[in-house]
């Protein structure tokens, strides 16, 4: 058995000494040096040759056995067993398990954070420490609910503080019992998508908008029909006209996105009244609206909506934590039947591992407190980047006026615009260590206007402005 000669122990090492063990044999195994058949040393032998407890190897060897790397014979020991599909799997000399797919996965770029990201939450400004010790707190308590789901609605102290949250925030009245925990924007359309569409409905959805959800109704059988904005926002007439059998219109009437813009009361009333009339679904996505930096949040449109036939949808990514993957989703009290029949039947999918510390993070008022905190500085950050755009980037960006959101979008200058497209301007910012998205991306139909979407929420003064005069240098190379 001179194989297992090789097995070494490290005194330092985090991972327990069965762990270590049980690796160190399984890569032997895998890679093909100790072939099936072999017979494992007794656990008494080899716990007396590393010196270490007989139990020790009895738990290594018992992992081994339930992973299939062996099988046991009584009195004759252990033995390696033949592996299959044994070409899957490859370990490199170092010993480290390389596990080949026919697919190529597409790895995101380099995780580290670059002016102007969206999706930037900063550890300087998020209270980790409070919230790590409510997360533990939380699990301290054995409530039910962690270890099993109780409720496929999500955790109710939760629910609760969500409620209270609407009221407060955002004017809005909901029951506990109408709202529903997801793991994020994507798993709460589909669920509408679930209950309330079949396959081949149109659905209206503002051009341009959020591609994710875009990619839901596709994914789910349906059609996306694109419809046009203008400065009030959603156009009912034009949607009509386009698809007057549609079912759904989503929309952002807080603040559109990705413009910002607010859509009229007007324009609110008329969507209302068409869901009212036609008995057509409107689902209001909430996304940022707690981050408005000048007078009151503007009220939701669920909150006008007297004949519930609005769905409202709320995302933690914003204020808390995009990693968090939690969102809400508020419906009208004659459908929840229908969502509690169609989540139970295909099991829910946000985890409750942090539903009770986040339930406790609202409660306390340490919530609240986050947002008024991260929204002064972010609204010193808007300023920040907008007067910095318009001294350093006169003629090339334009930042429109804007009190409110967490990014910006910059339309293109007079002196750039007949020269380069923002795509262009995107790659050569990539180049240059900036991240910038392009307006047209966010379109579904052509023509498209010509824009920058920067986040500025997640970054400080000097990556601003660091970023600007890359992002400036980054447009001049394509002048020149
Ligand atoms: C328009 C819009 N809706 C919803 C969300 C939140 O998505 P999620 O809850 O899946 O993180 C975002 C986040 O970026 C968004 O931009």
């Amino acid at each position: 058995m001179t194989t297992l000669l090789t097995l070494s122990i490290k005194k330092g090492d985090p991972q327990p000494i069965y762990v270590q063990i049980y690796r160190q044999i399984r890569e032997l195994i895998l890679a093909g040096r100790l072939g099936a058949e072999t017979r494992l040393p007794s656990s008494r032998a080899l716990a007396s040759e590393l010196g270490i407890s007989r139990s020790t190897i009895v738990t290594a060897y018992e992992q081994l056995l339930s992973e299939g790397y062996v099988r046991s014979t009584r009195g004759a020991g252990m033995f390696v067993m033949p592996l299959s599909p044994d070409h899957l799997l490859h370990v490199r000399n170092s010993g480290e398990l390389e596990i080949h797919s026919s697919t190529k996965s597409t790895i995101p770029d380099s995780p580290k954070p670059k002016p102007f990201d969206i999706d930037t939450a900063l550890f300087e400004l998020f209270p980790a420490k409070d919230w790590t010790r409510r997360l533990a707190a939380s699990w301290r308590r054995e409530h039910p609910d962690l270890l099993s789901f109780h409720d496929p609605f999500g955790h109710m102290p939760l629910r609760e503080a969500i409620s209270s949250h609407l009221s407060l925030w955002r004017g809005f009245e909901c029951a506990p019992e109408n709202i529903m925990i997801t793991s994020g924007t994507s798993d709460a359309m589909d669920l509408i998508f679930r209950v309330l569409a079949q396959p081949g409905d149109d659905i209206w959805m503002e051009d341009p908008g959020y591609e994710i959800i875009r990619h839901g109704i596709r994914s789910n059988g349906m059609n996306v029909v694109a419809v046009p904005l203008d400065e009030a926002g959603f156009d009912l007439g034009i949607a009509k006209e386009i698809a007057p059998k549609a079912k759904i219109a989503i929309v952002t009437p807080s603040r559109q996105f990705p413009f910002g813009t607010i859509m009229s009361l007007t324009r609110r009333l008329e969507l209302l009244d068409w869901a009212h009339h036609s008995g057509g679904w409107i689902v209001e996505d909430d996304y940022d609206s707690e981050y408005r930096y000048e007078g009151r949040p503007f009220p939701a449109m669920a909150g006008l909506d007297e004949h519930s036939n609005t769905l409202y949808l709320g995302s933690f990514s914003k204020v808390m934590f995009r990693s968090l993957r939690l969102a809400y989703l508020v419906c009208p009290p004659h459908l929840t039947d229908g969502f509690r029949e169609t989540i139970s039947k295909q099991g829910t999918k946000a985890s409750f591992v942090a539903q009770p510390a986040l339930a406790d993070f609202m409660e306390s008022g340490a919530f609240g407190a986050h947002i008024r905190k991260t929204r002064r500085v972010y609204a010193k950050r808007l300023v920040h980047l907008q007067s910095t755009l318009s001294t350093q980037a006169e003629g090339l960006l334009v930042a429109p006026p804007q009190t409110s959101g967490l990014h910006l979008v910059a339309g293109l200058g007079d002196r750039i615009s007949n020269h380069m497209t923002d795509k262009d301007i995107v790659e050569a910012a990539r180049g240059n260590n900036v991240r910038v998205q392009a307006l047209s991306d966010y379109y579904q139909n052509k023509p498209c206007l010509q824009g920058l979407v920067m986040g500025f929420a997640g970054h400080n003064e000097t990556a601003i402005d660091d970023g600007v005069s890359r992002l400036v240098a980054s447009i001049k190379s394509l002048l020149s």
